[in-house]
């Protein structure tokens, strides 16, 4: 059998297109080191939107080509000049946050027709707005954290808001769409709560004021599978050494500003919920391929609440996704086989599905 033709994409016009390339470098790497099974055509997105064809996955350089997506029965992306095409068997996003992860990207490959990883446009959509994953994670019988939405177009109640947020602090107000805790403010004083939201709706039209759990224990599921079979991964735990909360800096800029425990020192019950919960909040989004489901746990009580779920999570060997399901013995190079396998069989359902009228 020839070799699988695996685009890589990454980059992409958002605020974590450099978490992106890190995440990929590490999916073609791996996916690389199977060369009589894969054959990986990096595909770096630019943060203008442009597309370039690398010889080696990483930050642009000036040796990429610059290609163009086009829908040809033979091939998926052509040099800007003609000069060459390639066709795809499948393409592996590893995007992540606005324009990427948020069912934009899985709406044009859609209309690419080309089978692709990861969560369809729907469930991508969804997962990437913290309200609806907050509300169809309530509907389906899972703990969610206490909120108001504030639109940025539409007059609120300031008062009712803040005898809201007095009786809560410190609250969390956060854009409803965004990721990598870009425009998030703890709040711990009523008087922040004003800059707080111009902040966050800097970023989206629409912003949460989350009620807060002080010192919140950070708990991490992940799950991957298809319509008939999902598996969730042992827990993991990670903990902010720099700074109040999992801020940006945390995250990415301070080196060691975060410590993860794999798996996570939670009592076993409580592991069960949360993969229980895991696996129910995917399947209530439609979800197939992969995610990272995250929850909040309060320290004081051990309550625990769903927060959010990232459909395309980070996914360098740093990253938690690997090291969770490396945690429960499944090995990384295999999901991503998985994962491949899963958007061919995707692709193949949905072009059985009818388009005529006629029986
Ligand atoms: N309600 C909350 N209570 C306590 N901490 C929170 C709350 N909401 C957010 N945080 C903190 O802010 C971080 C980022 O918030 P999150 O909702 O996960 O947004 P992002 O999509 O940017 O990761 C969390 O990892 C956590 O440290
Ligand atoms: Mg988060």
């Amino acid at each position: 059998m020839p070799p699988t033709k695996v685009i890589v994409l990454y980059g992409g016009k958002s605020t974590e297109h450099e978490v992106s390339v890190h995440s990929a470098q590490t999916v073609c790497r791996m996916l690389a080191s199977q060369p009589e099974k894969y054959q990986i055509y990096p595909i770096f997105i630019s943060k203008q939107g442009y597309w370039f064809l690398q010889e080696e996955c990483g930050p642009q350089t000036p040796k990429d080509l610059p290609v163009t997506p086009v829908i040809r029965p033979d091939a998926l992306v052509q040099a800007l000049d003609g000069s060459f095409s390639i066709g795809a068997d499948v393409v592996f996003p590893v995007v992540h946050g606005t324009n990427c992860e948020d069912g934009t990207l899985q709406g044009f490959l859609e209309t690419l027709n080309v089978p692709y990883v990861g969560c369809g446009v729907l469930t991508s959509a969804v997962g990437m707005d913290k309200e609806l994953t907050k509300l169809l994670a309530r509907e389906a019988g899972l703990p969610v954290i206490p909120y108001q939405k504030i639109s940025k177009h539409i007059a609120y109640d300031k008062t009712a808001l803040e005898n809201w947020v007095k009786d809560r602090l410190p609250v969390f107000v956060k854009p409803v769409r965004l990721g990598s805790s870009v425009g998030i403010t703890k709040v711990t004083h009523v008087e922040q709560l004003e800059l707080a939201l111009k902040q966050a709706l800097q970023f989206d039209s629409e912003a949460l004021v989350e009620q807060g759990i002080d010192h919140a224990r950070e708990i991490f599921c992940a799950v991957y599978g298809d319509e008939e079979k999902l598996y969730t991964s042992a827990c993991g735990e990670l903990r902010t050494v720099a700074g109040e909360f999992f801020d940006y800096n945390a995250k990415y800029v301070v080196a060691g500003g975060c410590e993860t425990q794999v798996p996570a020192r939670i009592p076993p019950e409580t592991e069960e919920a949360m993969r229980r919960d895991t696996h129910t909040l995917f399947r209530q989004l439609q979800g197939h391929g992969l995610a990272r489901v995250d929850f909040l746990m309060d320290p004081k009580t051990g309550e625990y609440y769903m927060s959010e779920i990232n459909t395309i999570p980070g996914m360098s060997e740093t990253s938690l996704f690997p090291q969770l399901f490396e945690a429960s013995g499944v090995n990384y190079a295999l999901i991503l086989d998985r994962l491949i396998e899963i958007a061919r069989q995707e692709h193949a359902q949905k072009g059985q599905l009818s388009l005529s009228r006629q029986l």
